[in-house]
């Protein structure tokens, strides 16, 4: 390939008269625009180059909602994160999933427990969302919350909380998949307020 583009070069900077000059200096044009933004996996697919910031801007272009998942570690201490990869997969059984980061202090304990609950968080929970996007030892101090009937914590004030058990988790390059089966729904009467909301690494309020 590479002897090809630099025989192909050669045609280009030699401005060939002609068709065949012309058509050499197209296929140099294209190979130059495609090295530009082409990279080979092992695949062996030519891909763009994506880097990791690029990625995260473009995938918080998807406005998502945002959770604390919750769980409890080996000592029974309550622990957590602020996530918002987190979907709904079935319906028939009840099921939804989250994505957690293999750097996640809290993937041990969700792991370990093998039981979780997804705290949906309200438009005037924005501090918590941070507080548990942090590093901090203890993010429940101060945090108003109660033990739920599958023993998970469930976070006070929230527009809906799901306690699950883990059915399936898979390890994917830097994250895990983990797949729960609902177990016990709080909260899910009239919605007390309105979500909040993340876009372009910011939270938003859909009430303002
Ligand atoms: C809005 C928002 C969404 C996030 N979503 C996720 C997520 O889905 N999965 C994840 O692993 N981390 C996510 N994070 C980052 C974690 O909350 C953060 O790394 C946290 O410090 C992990 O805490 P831990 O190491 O105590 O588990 C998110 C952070 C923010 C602010």
């Amino acid at each position: 390939m590479l002897r090809c583009f630099e025989k192909a070069s050669r045609y280009g900077r030699n401005r060939s008269s002609g068709t065949t000059g012309r058509i050499m200096s197209l296929f140099v044009l294209r190979i130059r625009r495609d090295m530009m933004f082409a990279t080979t996996h092992a695949g062996g697919i030519p891909h763009m180059t994506i880097e990791v910031d690029q990625w995260r801007s473009i995938m918080g272009r998807f406005v998502t909602g945002v959770n604390v998942v919750t769980t409890v570690d080996k000592n029974g201490n309550p622990v957590g994160l602020t996530a918002n990869a987190f979907s709904s997969v079935s319906l028939e059984p009840p099921l939804l999933l989250i994505c957690a980061d293999r750097k996640s202090e809290t993937l041990k304990s969700l792991l370990g427990t093998k039981r979780f609950c997804v705290n949906i968080l309200c438009e005037e929970q924005d501090l918590l969302a941070r507080t548990f996007a942090s590093k901090t030892a203890d993010k429940f101090l101060d945090v108003p919350y109660h033990m739920g009937t599958f023993g998970m914590p469930i976070l006070d004030g929230c527009i809906a909380s799901v306690e699950v058990e883990l059915v399936e988790s898979y390890e994917v390059a830097d994250h895990y998949i983990l797949v729960g089966r609902g177990l016990m729904l709080h909260n899910d009467g009239a919605l007390p307020t309105m979500p909040l909301a993340f876009f372009s690494g910011r939270f938003h309020k859909l009430s303002a």
